[in-house]
C-alpha cells in the first residue's frame, strides 16, 4: 500500500501529480544555503531514519553499511573513533563490539572516541575531547587507550573553507593522522576505515595503505550523499607494525 504524504511531505499539485518534497520558504533572515540544507535534511530518508532508530545523525548508516559488508565491529573489538560528534558511529560501534556487555556470552569490546567538539556522553563509549592535529594527540590517543586496537575508524573532516584545494588538503591530513595512528596500535589482522575525497593527492596514501594491509578497498556506500565527494577506504587485514625505519618512511611520505 502506498504510503499517503503526510502534510510535512508535501502537496498534490494543481496538475494531479504529487509532490512528496518538503519545501522550505525563504524566511527573512534565513540564507539560500541554509534554506537548501534545510529542505535537504527534510527530504532526507537516512534523517528520518536516524531520528526513529535512535541515533545521533544519519553518518551512522555509513559505518553500519560499511561494517554489513567487511564485518569488522565483531564482539570484543577494540575501536578508535576518530572525530566522533555528534556520536552515530560510536552507538553503531557500543552495539555491535557488545562495549556493555548485552550480548551474554559474547566477548565485550571497547570504544574509545574523540573529537574537537563535546560529545554527550554515550553509555558504552568513553568519550575525549581533543584535537588530533595537535602536538602529541597520538600519544594522548595510545595513553587512553592503554595497549593495542582491533579498529581504527576515522570520519574527520575539517569544517569547509570554500576553498577546493585547501579543504582536500586538510582532509588527507586528518587521513594521514588517523593511518599513523593505526599504523601504531592496530593488532595484525586488525581494520583500519577512513573518510577521504576524492581528489587526486590520495594515491599515496593508498599505495602505503596497499603495503601494509591484505586488503585496500575504497567504497562509497548508498547512505554517503551522491553529491559529496567523499568515500571511505577500508583497510582489512593489518600486516603488523612496520620496523622503525618503515615507520619513519611512512610519516613523511603520506602525502
Ligand atoms: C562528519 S563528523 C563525524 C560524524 C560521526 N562519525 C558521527 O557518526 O556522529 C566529522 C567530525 O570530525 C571532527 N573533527 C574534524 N577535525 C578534527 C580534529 N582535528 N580532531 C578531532 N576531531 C576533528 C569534527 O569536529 C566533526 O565532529
Amino acid at each position: 500500500m502506498t504510503k499517503q504524504p503526510t502534510s510535512r511531505e508535501g502537496k498534490t499539485s494543481g496538475r494531479g501529480t504529487r509532490d512528496l518534497k518538503v519545501r522550505v520558504k525563504t524566511a527573512k533572515g534565513r540564507k539560500m544555503s541554509s534554506k537548501l540544507w534545510l529542505e535537504r535534511q527534510l527530504n532526507d530518508p537516512y534523517v528520518a531514519r536516524a531520528k526513529r532508530e535512535g541515533y545521533r545523525g544519519r553518518a551512522a548508516y555509513k559505518i553500519i553499511e560499511l561494517d554489513d559488508k567487511y564485518r569488522f565491529l565483531t564482539p570484543g573489538a577494540r575501536v578508535v573513533d576518530l572525530g566522533c560528534a555528534p556520536g552515530g558511529w560510536c552507538q553503531v560501534a557500543v552495539a555491535r563490539v557488545n562495549a556493555l556487555g548485552e550480548k551474554s556470552g559474547k566477548k565485550i569490546g571497547r570504544v574509545l572516541g574523540l573529537d574537537l567538539q563535546e560529545v554527550d556522553p554515550i553509555a558504552g563509549a568513553e568519550i575525549h575531547q581533543l584535537d588530533f592535529l595537535s602536538e602529541g594527540a597520538d600519544d594522548q590517543v595510545k595513553e587512553w587507550l592503554g595497549g593495542p586496537a582491533d579498529v581504527v575508524m576515522s570520519d574527520m573532516a575539517a569544517s569547509a573553507s570554500g576553498h577546493k584545494g585547501t579543504d582536500h588538503i586538510r582532509i588527507v591530513a586528518l587521513v594521514e593522522a588517523a593511518a599513523q595512528l593505526a599504523f601504531d596500535v592496530l593488532e595484525p589482522g586488525g581494520t583500519f576505515v577512513a573518510k577521504v575525497l576524492a581528489g587526486g593527492a590520495e594515491t599515496e596514501m593508498q599505495a602505503m595503505l596497499k603495503r601494509n594491509f591484505d586488503k585496500v578497498a575504497n567504497v562509497k556506500p548508498p547512505a554517503s550523499r551522491s553529491d559529496s565527494s567523499e568515500k571511505f577506504v577500508v583497510a582489512t587485514g593489518f600486516r603488523g607494525r612496520p620496523d622503525s625505519a618503515a615507520g619513519s618512511e611512512t610519516a613523511v611520505s603520506l602525502l
